[in-house]
């Protein structure tokens, strides 16, 4: 059977007004705060400790480990940043969220600043999606209106103020060190770590920095408690996610689940592979992991299993491709975005995303030599490892990978053009070196 789909942070996401302050409450939402602002701070940081709940941002750190790191009672303001950059290509899960229900964010908000003792917080969402912005900024403003945000929350003592900060379109920006210099008023560029945002972050004092879908679990871990949390999921990787399911599938979208439901049941979820096609390569989470093809649909969706098959589950949002899409353009388009995006900071990156973009474009236009395969590899070599931030390791991810699923293609590619062998003629067999 089919692993069911578990609707919890997209529960009411059919209910028209649920942006609203009063679709929210008629959902149940804000009642986690009041039972959340009579428990102890520590106490809070405790139970999402115990739940294992990991960053949905990308690297899974676990997010209570990550709020016990901010000194308590260092005399210093601390500050709560929300990152809504969701830049990533393929990723498509915060906006969604932010749209839908963002009052469950602005809950989870109020929840988590109380839990780290900030009296500040900041949600800092990509500059070309104005719907969010303006629908985030918007529910702020009811919740201050009903006494959610401001000073003496529901009589508690506790004081908040909520900002909303548009990016200016850097992918960069998303890297948590450089938001919080875009969020200073510098140009966005990662900083040198440790020291970590936790200990000095913005304007130097303890921040914490998470991802929207992190912050927006909260309401619903106070309201149900730990051994509800772990019900879901594995004991590594506990709860649910909102998968993102794109690509060529009959209904991309979101689809909400355990962790550790596989990419087989998501695509049937998703209606499987458009026209009857199947799956040449997917991709667990953003353009930033590396691929797999058909002999992981069976791999849990989990932080572990990811792990083990050579990828990770990023931001969860799986791309899927079929075979009417040359893997040589797919890669030389994910480099090509990376080039554009590196912050120009450190060597291997700046100089590195350069020439493999030069040298995928070449071998795109049919102008490659065999021995550029192994080059290739060897580039990102230098760059995986020895670049300041992870911009750099997400720009050396795609190619290896791609070059050991489909090394045929890359050679078939030093002599013909892809576009003359892309899309393919019907009836043509792709050949995976990797696949069986
Ligand atoms: C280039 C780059 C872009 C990133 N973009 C995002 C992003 O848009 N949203 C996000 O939550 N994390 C992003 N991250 C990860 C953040 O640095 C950070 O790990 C995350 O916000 C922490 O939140 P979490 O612990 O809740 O996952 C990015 C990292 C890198 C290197
Ligand atoms: S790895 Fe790239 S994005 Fe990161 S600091 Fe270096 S140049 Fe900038």
């Amino acid at each position: 059977m089919a692993t069911p789909l578990t609707p919890v942070i997209t529960a009411h996401w059919d209910v028209p007004d649920l942006f609203t302050l009063d679709g929210y409450r008629r959902t149940g939402g804000y009642r986690a705060l009041p039972k959340a602002l009579a428990m102890d701070p520590d106490a809070i940081i405790g139970t999402v400790k115990d739940t294992g709940l990991r960053g949905r941002g990308g690297a899974g750190f676990p997010t209570g480990l990550k709020w016990s790191f901010v000194p308590q009672g260092d005399g210093k303001p601390h500050y709560l940043v929300v990152n809504a950059d969701e830049s990533e290509p393929g990723a498509c899960k915060d906006v969604p969220i932010m749209m839908a229900n963002p009052h469950a964010l602005i809950e989870g908000v109020i929840i988590s600043s109380y839990a780290i003792r900030a009296n500040h917080a900041f949600i800092y969402i990509r500059g070309e999606v104005p719907q969010a912005i303006r629908r985030v900024a918007a529910a702020v403003r009811e919740a201050e209106q009903a006494g959610y945000i401001g000073t003496n929350i529901l009589g508690s003592g506790f004081d908040l103020r909520v900002t909303v900060h548009s990016g200016a379109g850097a992918y960069i920006c998303g890297e948590e060190t450089a938001l919080l210099d875009s969020l200073e008023g510098f140009r966005g560029q990662p900083r040198l770590k440790p020291p970590f945002p936790a200990v000095a972050g913005l304007y130097s004092v303890p921040t914490v920095v998470n991802n929207v879908e992190t912050i927006t679990n909260i309401p619903w871990i106070i309201n149900n408690g730990v051994e509800w949390f772990r019900l879901f999921g594995t004991e590594k990787s506990p709860g649910f996610k909102v998968f993102a399911v794109s690509g060529h599938v009959v209904r991309p979208g979101i689809y909400e689940a355990p962790l550790g439901i596989t990419m087989r049941e998501l695509l049937e979820y998703a209606g499987g592979v458009r026209e009857g096609g199947r799956v040449k390569f997917w991709i667990p989470g953003g353009s930033s992991v590396p691929m797999l093809n058909e002999d992981h649909l069976d791999t849990p969706l989990t932080y572990e299993a990811m792990a083990e098959a050579g990828t990770m589950l990023g931001t969860g949002t799986p791309m899927v491709f079929d075979d009417t899409i040359s893997v040589v353009k797919s890669v030389t388009r994910w480099l090509e975005f990376y080039k554009h995006e590196s912050c120009g900071k450190c060597t291997p990156c700046r100089e590195g995303t350069y020439w493999i973009t030069g040298m995928l474009e070449r071998f795109e236009q049919g102008h490659g030599a065999d021995a550029d395969l192994d080059l290739l590899n060897e580039v990102c070599g230098h760059i995986m490892g020895r670049s300041f931030c992870a911009l750099g390791d997400a720009a050396a991810t795609p190619y290896p990978a791609a070059v050991q699923l489909f090394r045929d293609e890359f050679v078939s590619a030093t002599r013909t053009p892809v576009d003359e062998t892309f899309p393919p003629a019907a009836g043509y067999v792709f050949s995976a070196v990797g696949a069986r």
